[in-house]
Parts: structure tokens; C-alpha cells; sequence
């Protein structure tokens, strides 16, 4: 693909030497056989949460691993935040044996990350996993898993590996509370009390027919429409909500940074697609919404690209806003945008930031394995009254400011208030206005 001109060599670079690893079975044959092959292999039926996990690691934003993972790589990531490499096993003894090569295993150097991949199982589910085999005592793993989405046959994991899910430790470490009232929390500790690891070979794409497919672009498709635009540079903005004159400020701050380095940085306009909690402004009507955006010309669509990031949210602030920087590296990005409090969420106790909202862009300005990927970090951006449009916050005079928080934005859309000139593009406010509108009459 480097030499066909698809992965520039700048983007190899950035990823660490490596390219991105997708999961997809190109060929067909391959993919015949491994239908044929796995005929009687036991079924897991995903949830759509398990299938959006899947979609990430099969286009490759979770490079370089191999499929969910496994407990050696779900203990480095919840205990050093980072993969160090891909081996199968944690060996105990000098005497067992590996079955893998140790080459394909090694990396070049540790990648940050910071939230597992796991794919969870119940008891029920674990023990169609399981054969009675007559010359060993234990009854033993099937060598092949088959991954069934609403009925359909999406993947096959190979070489599997089950392992206690220690959901309490987890959401412990990933999200430094276990309140079930937390929606990330609450999602984990239902799901099942084992995880199932593996090598994935996924069959096809996974598509959503939701009129939105076209925006969901694998990392190596974006990289193809960054070389072919003789983009320089690019700077990534992931979100989950409405995009206010605030968020704008920060997109374009950054590229008059870096136009100063490079000749034609680009925005990566990155919405996250995958589950988000119940509150939250729905895909389709935030896509709607960006778009209006970029018609109304507070971003340039000359230098914006508009796609979806498949992961699911967690809600898990600065651990989680590594993972989301680290995955973009795969789209080949130079720089990152982070402002305050991202992916934060409300204590459920007391209401108030579950985070310190500054703790995000702290911690991933120094975050360990993002190769050299650039941290752009800002302050808060709110609503100035004295002149009418959104900047960012001073301390000194901050009795002219407003907070219009994602949870007051909602309630004004949802109540037919206006919000004050210069907090969002007309056109996409009028976005929100009618769906809460019509929310409101269902
Ligand atoms: S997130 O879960 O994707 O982080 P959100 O869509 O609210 O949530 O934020 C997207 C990005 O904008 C994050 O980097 C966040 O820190 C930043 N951000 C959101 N609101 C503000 C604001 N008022 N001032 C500065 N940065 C902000």
C-alpha cells in the first residue's frame, strides 16, 4: 500500500513503523473456507456494543492487535495503560511450550492503551465453548468460535482464550468509580462474567444501512483522501455533541497554528458513531447538525473531512481521551485537539464533574506511547456577553461569561429557548431545535 501511494510514508512513520492491521478476510476462497471450516463451531450471539468493538478492531483502530483481547493484553492495558506486546500466553513455567512464533508477537516499541477491548461472555454462553475430550481429564476449548450478529455470521475468532472478566477491579481502573448509576459502569456490569479472546477474521464490513455508512471511513480510506487532497498535515476533533462556536474556535485556532508549519493542514471532523448514553444527541441528528455547520461555513469544508469513528463511548474521561487520540493515530493524524473535560460525564452522587475537567488534556499532553503524535491543548471556551460570541474564558472578568453546558444547550432546545447570538450557527441550531420539537410531540 506505501508503495501504491495509499499510506504515505509520514504516516508510517507515525505509526510507529507499523501499518494498520484490518481484520477483514480479503479473499474469497479464504473466506469460503473459513465458513466451510467452522460448520459446526459453536455460535456467540454480539451485542450491538460487541459489533461496534468488532468494527474497530477489524478496520484496524485499535492496531496492532489482533482481535479482542486477550488476558495478557487486558492485564497490560488495565495495569500499564499500554500494550507491550501481542503474546498469547503469560507463561508460569520454563517447561510449557509456545505455540507462536515469538516474531509475530514483539513490537517496536509499547502503544498507548488505555481501555480494553474485551469481548464479554455469561456462563452459559462460556460453556458452549467447552468439549469433553476423553483422553484429558478436563473437557477442552473448541479451536474455532463463530461470531453471530442478529443471525447473521459477521466473524470466526480462532486460537481462543477464556478469562475471568473481574468486572469490579475493571470499571474500578478504567473509570476510578464503580457507580452503577454511571452508564459506562452500568453497561459493563451487566455483560457477561467472562471475556473471549482471540485472532478475529472478520467476512465483510459492517454496515448499518442508516443512511450514514457513507461517513464511516476506515482508517486506510482516510488516509487515501488525505494523500489525494495533498494534505500535509492532519489535526483530529473528536466528539460526541452538538458542535457549538466553542468547539469551532478550537478547530480553527488549531490549523492558524499549524499553518504556520505546514502548508495544507487538514481537519479530521471525527463524531463518535458507536453506543452513547440515552441523553446524548443522537448520530443522525448531530451528522445533520455538522453538516449544517460546515454550510454555514464555520468550517471550510475545503479543509474539513467529515467521517464517523465506530467506538462506542465509555464515559471514562482521561483514561478514555488517550484511547481516543491513540486510535486516530491509525488514520495517520499529526495533531490532536483537546479542550475541557473530555469524555466527562456527572458524578450520578453529587452532579457535579465526575473529573477534573482540566485532568484530560493534562494527562494526555504527557500520556505514554503516542508516538509523536502533537497534543493540542485549550482552555474553556464559553459565551462572552460583552461581545457576543464564544471565546475562550477569563478569570479575570468572569462575571461576562456564560456556561451553556451540553445538558443546559438540551433543555434550551427542548423548551423552543433561542440561545444567545453567536453561540451556534443558526442552521444548526435549528437542527436540534426540531428534533427536541419533535421529541417532544412523540
Ligand atoms: S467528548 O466526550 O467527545 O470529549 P464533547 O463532544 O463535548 O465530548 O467534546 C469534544 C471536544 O471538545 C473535547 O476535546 C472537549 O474537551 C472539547 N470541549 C467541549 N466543550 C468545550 C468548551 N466549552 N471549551 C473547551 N473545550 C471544550
Amino acid at each position: 500500500l506505501h508503495e501504491k501511494g495509499i499510506l504515505p510514508e509520514s504516516a508510517l512513520h507515525h505509526f510507529y513503523g507499523q501499518s494498520v492491521r484490518e481484520l477483514f478476510v480479503m479473499d474469497e476462497h479464504e473466506r469460503f473456507s473459513i465458513v466451510e471450516k467452522t460448520q459446526d463451531a459453536p455460535e456467540i450471539e454480539l451485542t450491538l456494543v460487541d459489533l461496534q468493538w468488532l468494527q474497530v478492531l477489524a478496520e484496524g483502530w485499535s492496531s496492532p492487535l489482533h482481535g479482542f483481547m486477550r488476558e495478557r493484553q487486558y492485564l497490560q492495558c488495565l495495569h500499564h495503560g499500554q500494550i507491550v506486546d501481542l503474546k498469547k500466553k503469560y507463561y508460569m513455567g520454563e517447561g510449557e511450550s509456545c505455540e507462536e512464533s515469538e516474531t509475530s508477537s514483539l513490537m517496536e516499541s509499547p502503544i498507548n492503551q488505555s481501555v480494553p477491548i474485551v469481548l464479554p461472555i455469561n456462563n452459559e454462553q462460556k460453556a458452549k465453548l467447552y468439549i469433553n475430550n476423553i483422553e484429558k481429564e478436563q473437557p477442552s476449548l473448541v479451536s474455532n468460535v463463530r461470531l453471530v450478529y442478529n443471525g447473521k455470521l459477521v466473524a470466526v475468532v480462532s486460537h481462543p482464550e477464556v478469562f475471568p472478566h473481574r468486572k469490579q477491579e475493571r470499571v474500578c481502573r478504567q473509570f476510578a468509580c464503580n457507580d452503577p448509576r454511571h452508564p459506562g459502569v452500568k453497561l459493563i456490569m451487566e455483560s457477561g462474567d467472562w471475556c473471549l479472546g482471540g485472532d478475529l477474521h472478520v467476512l465483510e464490513r459492517v454496515i448499518y444501512n442508516d443512511g450514514l455508512d457513507e461517513y464511516r471511513k476506515t482508517p486506510m480510506e482516510l488516509r487515501k483522501i488525505f494523500a489525494d487532497a495533498g494534505c500535509d498535515a492532519v489535526f483530529a476533533f473528536q466528539l460526541r455533541n452538538p458542535i457549538h462556536n466553542g468547539h469551532a474556535l478550537l478547530m480553527r485556532e488549531t490549523r492558524e497554528q499549524l499553518l504556520k508549519r505546514y502548508k495544507n493542514p487538514m481537519l479530521l471532523l471525527h463524531p463518535l458513531g458507536g453506543w452513547t448514553k440515552d441523553d446524548d444527541v443522537p448520530l443522525p441528528v448531530r451528522i445533520a447538525q455538522h453538516k449544517a455547520v460546515m454550510e454555514e461555513g464555520i468550517l471550510d469544508p475545503k479543509w474539513t473531512v467529515l467521517a464517523i469513528f465506530p467506538s462506542p463511548m465509555c464515559y471514562a474521561g482521561p483514561t478514555e481521551v488517550q484511547w481516543h487520540a491513540r486510535a486516530r493515530l491509525a488514520a495517520g493524524i499529526n495533531a490532536y485537539i483537546v479542550g475541557r473535560d473530555p469524555a466527562g460525564i456527572q458524578d450520578p452522587e453529587t452532579g457535579d464533574f465526575l473529573y477534573d475537567p482540566t485532568h484530560g488534556a493534562k494527562v494526555l499532553s504527557m500520556a505514554p506511547g503516542l508516538s509523536n503524535l502533537e497534543i493540542v491543548p485549550f482552555r474553556v471556551a464559553a459565551y462572552d456577553k460583552k461581545i457576543g460570541r464564544m471565546t475562550f474564558f477569563d478569570e479575570r472578568r468572569k462575571e461576562d461569561f456564560i456556561f451553556i453546558s451540553g445538558t443546559k444547550m438540551r433543555e434550551f432546545a427542548r423548551h423552543g429557548v433561542q440561545p444567545p447570538d453567536g453561540f451556534m450557527a443558526p442552521k444548526a441550531w435549528n437542527v436540534l431545535a426540531n428534533y427536541y420539537e419533535k421529541m417532544g410531540m412523540d
